[in-house]
């Protein structure tokens, strides 16, 4: 049977029968590629079902877990995200800008792995004298750490089938190319039948496999989004241009949960794990100050912290000034009218700036209240305790409102090192606070300012 070709979106992944100038489900142009779906399994349909021969089904308690399936990776931080260490026969993308430090993560857990293990590093991007350097500096020297600099997938996979390593580690996923496809390297087809037949091998002979994967513009994985559904793990390696700090997130684990981050220092000599991440936040952030409160966004799946500021002065001006840098400027002027109406503040002749720090842009009502918060600090003068932080969206009479996944961005909290949360009362008599945090509940602006000071 001859397998039929169809067209893949590089954006969202959907499959068209037909190549458009327009991908008909999520509306990107010039983003459809032609795709010839592996024809492996394109004959057995035809076998009848009694003479097949059936793979038989266990039943749960026949499952043998004895083997250890975990292993440490030497990293705390990053086994943590994993959910406890890597498992084995897992596939693991790891995700991220470039430059951000993927390479260097990945080779830097061959030093802990390859004490006991043996490990295969295949570069598609670096040259082996590169890779020496690299190590050498990071002080990776372990005898039975391999490398290989190669980018034809199955050769890759001839070589390990040789040298049977217990991890195999891939840099990158775009830079590989399978011979059964005329398509190049990075390319949907390619990704998405690299990642295929990497996962077949995993799965097949247990080796654990950790691949980097570039990302686009847009900060998604680049590539057809159905990689991410068939791997084991997405981890996202991300961290500000300016600053050495790094943050590693889940955003898909089929072994742990994915509210976990992890936190690393970019030094001379390669990551260090950071072991209090509330340093880090609180690092620049100024204490004892007023005008300062703390919010969580979700980021796509994931819980961020963010530092907002804001101050409010006298202002001479008629019109006084209104400025919002990181936040939205309608949003805020609403929050200004409900703190005058509902919260008893005088702003109408002050002139107030709001910042949200480190470049972020807060576009999630969860917000709100902490903006209020803020604003409210700085027009009374006074300060907030260091560790309170506030989620919430503020309506329009005052009352704030629940947010989702509440549980997740408290997780963060507790997590960064918050003793005290504000929250909305209303829809969170379910939530417990996470050990060491204390949850304040305010029914609208009036309390929650009451309770912060
Ligand atoms: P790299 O791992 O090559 O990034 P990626 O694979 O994600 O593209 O890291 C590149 C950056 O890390 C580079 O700008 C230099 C910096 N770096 C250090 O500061 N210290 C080190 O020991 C190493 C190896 C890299
Ligand atoms: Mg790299």
């Amino acid at each position: 049977m001859k397998s039929k070709t169809v067209f893949l979106c590089s954006n969202c992944g959907s499959e068209s029968p037909k190549w458009a100038g327009r991908c008909p489900a999520c509306g990107q142009w010039n983003t459809l590629e032609e795709y010839t779906p592996p024809t492996a399994s394109s004959g057995k349909s035809s076998t009848p079902s009694a003479l097949r021969n059936a793979p038989k089904a266990k039943r749960l308690s026949e499952i043998n877990t004895d083997e250890a399936l975990r292993f440490t990776t030497g990293l705390g931080e990053l086994d943590r995200v994993l959910g406890g260490g890597a498992v084995r026969g897992s596939l693991v993308l790891v995700s991220g800008a470039p430059g951000i430090g993927k390479s260097t993560l990945l080779l830097q857990i061959c030093a802990q792995i390859a004490l006991e293990q043996k490990v295969l590093y295949v570069s598609g991007e670096e040259s082996e004298s590169q890779l020496k350097l690299r190590a050498q500096r990071l002080g990776v020297k372990q005898e039975s750490l391999f490398l290989l600099c190669e980018t034809n997938l199955d050769d890759i996979l001839a070589s390990a089938d040789q040298l049977k390593p217990e991890v195999l580690i891939v840099d990158s996923i775009q830079t590989l190319y399978t011979e059964d496809k005329p398509a190049s390297a990075g390319s949907v087809s390619q990704v998405r039948d690299c990642t295929l037949k990497l996962l077949q091998y995993s799965k097949s002979s247990g080796i654990t496999v950790f691949v980097v994967g570039h990302i686009n513009k847009e900060g998604a994985i680049a590539g057809p989004k159905v990689l991410e559904h068939m791997v084991d793990c997405v981890l996202y390696f991300e961290g500000e241009a300016h600053t050495a700090y790094r943050l590693l997130r889940a955003a898909k684990n089929r072994f742990g949960s994915t509210n976990e981050i992890g936190v690393f220092e970019m030094r001379e000599k390669g990551l260090t794990e950071v072991p209090n991440p509330s340093e880090l936040l609180l690092s620049g952030r100024p204490t004892g100050t007023p005008g300062t409160c703390v919010a969580c966004v979700m980021e796509g799946s994931r819980p961020v912290l963010a530092e907002v500021q804001a101050l409010v002065s006298y202002s001479p001006l008629s019109m006084p000034r209104r400025s919002c840098n990181g936040f939205d400027y309608n949003r805020a002027g609403m929050l200004f009218a409900v703190l005058e109406k509902r919260g008893g503040l005088r702003l109408s002749n002050n002139d107030v700036y709001v910042n949200v720090v480190g470049g972020l842009r807060l576009d999630e009502p969860a917000a709100d209240l902490a903006v209020a918060i803020a604003v409210a600090s700085s027009a009374q003068d006074k300060p907030l305790p260091d560790t309170l932080a506030a989620i919430g969206e503020v309506g329009l009479t005052g009352e704030i409102r629940a947010v989702d996944r509440m549980e997740q961005r408290l997780a963060e909290m507790q997590r960064l090192g918050f003793t005290q949360c504000i929250i909305p009362r209303s829809g969170t008599r379910d939530i417990v606070a996470p050990k060491g945090l204390e949850l304040l509940r305010a029914k609208n602006i009036r309390e929650a300012i009451a309770v912060s000071f």
